[in-house]
């Protein structure tokens, strides 16, 4: 597509994290970075992306949290000009998250989202939300995501030249859950997961196993969110996670995201589950752990996650909405 003639000179569109349940981990075609597997994931609502894309008469501009981003800017511009021409506008494009960055928070997700909103409406691309949700992917596979909200399921493509689809399962209000987000490192991680979702398909001895299995697990996970089946989403969401992380532990050179912490909250979980407490966990390319409470029970959950050596502090949230715009005018 080339670049049409904008009309609005400043977007700013808002977008959340989601975090997967059934996880996706390894890509069928790194090129058009589609995935290997389906997911199914919950929007957040509490923390977010808030990116203005404006029109810049002195070439590209990209600043996170207020600092200039050298590396991401070549990919997120690199990323543009695969969908709007290398002839596309010059855009200053400024983000800020109010969470950190990089740290398995999924701050990916919520920023390509973001980005893909506010540019749509910037140069009028007129494009759907799942049509977005396909471009968002092809920044950051869990980005697809994140343009809808409550639970959300993305199917890997079915023929050679196909794509991915992302549909609502359900929205938030309907099956109404809290997530405790303990915070046990505020440091970036080591391994992206694009570099370890090469290494685990080319390496880990389980990575064909967790293939085989991976529709069964979207199937029940499906089943339990249409009958709001806390219990059941429970088991298969903690199957998943701890799934896709054997498969990451075997992977060589292996990728190990937990820390000491990490180990304690997902103790403290098991035991707060089994004294009837409606929680479980999930944890991705990174060692925070995202506990999901049934909305009564999230201030114990809080509590006794906020009182394990090594969390450093708790973010509590409801599920969310999908990716909008927030303002759109003259800059
Ligand atoms: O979207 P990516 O490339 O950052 O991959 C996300 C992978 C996990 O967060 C570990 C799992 C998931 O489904 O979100």
């Amino acid at each position: 597509m080339t670049a049409s003639e904008p009309t609005k000179s400043a977007v700013t569109a808002i977008a959340h994290p989601n975090i997967a349940l059934v996880k996706y981990w390894g890509k069928a075609d790194g090129e058009r970075n589609l995935p290997d597997v389906g997911s199914i994931s919950i929007t957040l609502d509490a923390l977010a992306t808030r990116t203005t894309v404006a029109l810049a008469e002195s070439g590209d501009h990209f600043s996170l949290n207020e600092s200039p981003e050298p590396a991401m800017s070549a990919r997120l511009f690199g990323f543009l000009d695969h969908f709007y021409g290398a002839d596309r506008p010059t855009l200053a494009v400024t983000s800020f998250n109010d969470f950190p960055t990089a740290a398995g928070l999924a701050s990916s997700a919520s920023g390509f989202a973001a980005l893909v909103v506010a540019v749509d409406a910037l140069l009028h691309g007129g494009h759907s939300t799942p049509t977005l949700a396909q471009q968002a992917g092809r920044g950051s596979g869990s980005a697809a995501r994140s343009l809808f909200g409550g639970f959300v399921r993305l199917d890997k493509p079915t023929g050679i030249d196909d794509d991915i689809t992302v549909t609502e399962l359900c929205a938030a209000a309907d099956f109404p859950l809290e997530v405790v987000v303990a915070i046990t490192s505020e440091q970036r991680k080591t391994v992206g997961s694009t570099e370890g979702m090469r290494t685990s398909k080319q390496t880990s001895p389980f990575y064909p196993a967790w293939i085989e299995t991976h529709e069964a697990d979207m199937a029940a996970a499906a089943g339990a969110i249409a009958q709001r089946d806390f219990e059941r989403l429970a088991n298969i969401s903690e199957h998943s996670c701890l799934k896709m992380h054997a498969v990451m532990q075997a992977t060589r050179p292996a990728m190990l995201y937990w820390n000491s912490a990490t180990v304690a909250c997902m103790h403290a979980v098991h035991a707060l589950r089994a004294s009837g407490t409606g929680v479980f966990f999930t944890i991705d390319a990174g060692p925070q752990v995202k506990a999901v409470c049934l909305p009564e029970h999230a201030s114990a959950v809080a509590d006794e996650l906020a009182s394990i050596n090594g969390v450093q502090r708790i973010l509590r949230t409801g599920l969310g909405k999908g990716a909008r715009i927030l303002s759109q005018g003259p800059n």
